[in-house]
């Protein structure tokens, strides 16, 4: 230990932040070739299709030791096109195995999003043998009806598996909910209500969500629907999740309800909001102190960076695991095309765990990455306390001491003074990926305008993105995942998530600390270098 502190000193090199020059930027020439686009993009951990498009993770349950993720797929093409349901399993959330498709598009229409649950009482009658069926509902895209011109595209229907979600038969009297005349109609998300014993389903509708209930899973009573009023109406409304809570450190049970919407997100662009409320079995009612909590957009929410979209939970998980547990897909619609990546595009982010809390009778969603994550961690580098100087930069260098792939950071700083805090990972290049907090204007950052390939989209990195504070506090404490091509930042416990993406053109190499105006100190730094080999 006492030698990496030494190491670790004696690595603090103090020398002024450089950055890339403009005309440096952005230019295809600067492309460095001696890296593949596997060896610099390729995250380790985060999953990615072996080839082609990806968008929204789908369907995921937890059964017999298996976390199960499907995924809109497009196998024969590196963007959006005729939708799949990819697979892929895990036993820990974090090292993925891709498995065959599991959903094909057919005569009814592409296989859009969707949810998937486990019949273990064989309500759906789908069981054969003592098999349990799991069931999964999906929207039906019709593209020859959308093509005509009519509105009654997208419908809801169902498929069940006999193996533990590996083959799939899809019902015969699909769809299950027809199109009511609704043009955006879609991503039905099951969850089951043990207190009022049915199937609770929700859906997006335009701007609203539906509910409905059903005892079988094939046959679908409307019950009421939300959204008038209340959230981000910027875009349309898609990928909703439903699901109860415990309001950390009490016996109180919320419902939450997530909704993703198409574009207008705190930073533009494609985000997901939430809602603090109650369910009666019927009806969702938004808590009546969660209004405070809404933003200028009358939304919250769940993260605040530009990449983490139509994020939905795990069914399933058994109750003595309790943990409600999260993946988003790690793009945005603006660019997500675009994105500089060839033989796969985009990547789902860290699997998180979702926590409830209630402070000065405020309601607040945290995520954190799954505790799985450590038992990747390969090295550790601690310190408990780095004097960092105003105005210079810290530079925390050298591969032999971190290998930059992948790295899990924790650390603290108290007392943060009116001062603007910034954290920064670059390569020699120049190409940086910035964060922190302007404690002047109670913001956080992360900044990745100069992060190497942003000139495939003007909405990649038009700016840095922002986040407001959750609340007032004199200290900041940071955790924050690195994975080649994204950063995950956990401010304060998870209380305000950024997840961005960025495509440095070389590998990234250091990690360097900053203030403008005060001398400070990095407290309970922790550095987790992680081996997935
Ligand atoms: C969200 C979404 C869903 C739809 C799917 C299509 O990203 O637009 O609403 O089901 O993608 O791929």
């Amino acid at each position: 230990m006492k030698n990496f502190i030494l190491v670790l000193l004696v690595l603090i090199a103090f020398i002024g932040c450089k950055q890339t020059p403009k005309n440096e930027q952005n230019t295809s020439q600067n492309v460095d070739m001696v890296y593949s686009e596997e060896e610099l993009y390729r995250p380790e951990f985060h999953f990615t299709p072996k080839a082609n498009w990806m968008n929204d993770p789908n369907g995921m349950f937890f059964y017999n030791g298996y976390y199960h993720l499907y995924f809109q797929h497009y196998p024969d093409g590196n963007v959006w096109g005729p939708m799949h349901w990819g697979h892929a399993i895990s036993t820990d959330m974090v090292t993925w195995v891709e498995k065959p498709i599991a959903l094909f598009p057919d005569e009814k229409g592409y296989i859009f999003s969707g949810s998937a649950v486990v019949d273990a009482n064989n309500t759906s009658g789908f069981g054969e043998g003592g098999k349990i069926p799991i069931v999964a509902m999906f929207t039906y895209h019709d593209m020859d009806k959308e093509k005509q011109g009519d509105i009654d595209f997208q419908s809801q229907a169902i498929a069940y598996s006999l193996d533990e979600g590996l083959t799939w038969e899809k019902y015969a009297d699909n769809p299950v909910i027809k199109n009511p005349n609704i043009k955006d109609f879609r991503d039905p998300k099951i969850v089951w209500d043990a207190v009022n014993k049915k199937w609770i389903m929700v859906l997006a509708a335009g701007q609203e969500i539906m509910f409905y209930s059903s005892k079988n899973l094939k046959d679908w009573e409307f019950l009421s629907n939300f959204g008038e009023n209340v959230g981000s109406h910027n875009g349309v409304w898609e990928c909703p999740d439903l699901f109860a809570m415990q309001t950390e450190g009490t016996d109180e049970i919320k419902w939450v309800l997530l909704v993703s919407v198409g574009s207008g997100g705190y930073n533009e662009g494609s985000a997901t909001q939430y809602f603090v409320g109650d369910f009666d079995g019927k009806t969702f009612k938004i808590d009546p102190t969660f209004k405070d909590h809404l933003d200028k957009n009358n939304a919250s929410w769940i993260d605040y960076g530009k990449d983490n979209y139509a994020g939905v939970t795990w069914s399933n998980i058994p109750d003595t695991d309790g943990r409600k547990l999260f993946i988003g897909w790690m793009s945005n619609w603006q660019y997500a095309i675009k994105v500089p990546t060839e033989k796969w595009r985009s990547s789902m982010t860290v699997a998180r765990e979702l926590k409830l809390t209630k402070t000065d009778n405020q309601y607040q969603l945290k995520s954190l990455p799954v505790k799985e994550i450590s038992n990747y961690v390969s090295k550790t580098v601690k310190k408990s306390s780095i004097s960092i100087e105003k105005g210079k930069r810290t530079l925390l260098t050298n591969n032999t001491l971190v290998d930059f792939k992948s790295l899990d950071i924790h650390f603290k700083i108290n007392n943060l003074k009116e001062d603007t805090y910034t954290f920064c990972f670059d390569n020699k290049r120049g190409d940086s990926i910035k964060f922190g907090v302007n404690n002047n204007k109670q913001f956080y950052f992360s900044d990745r305008t100069a992060s190497g390939n942003i000139s495939f989209s003007k909405d990649f990195a038009p700016n840095i993105s922002k986040a407001p504070y959750a609340a007032n506090g004199n200290d900041l404490e940071v955790r924050l995942l690195l994975d080649k091509t994204s950063i995950e930042i956990f401010y304060n416990n998870g209380e305000t998530v950024m997840t961005e993406i960025f495509f440095p053109k070389n590998p990234i190499e250091a990690f360097s600390v900053k203030s403008e105006n005060f001398n400070f100190e990095i407290e309970n730094l922790i550095i987790n270098e992680l081996n997935f080999n």
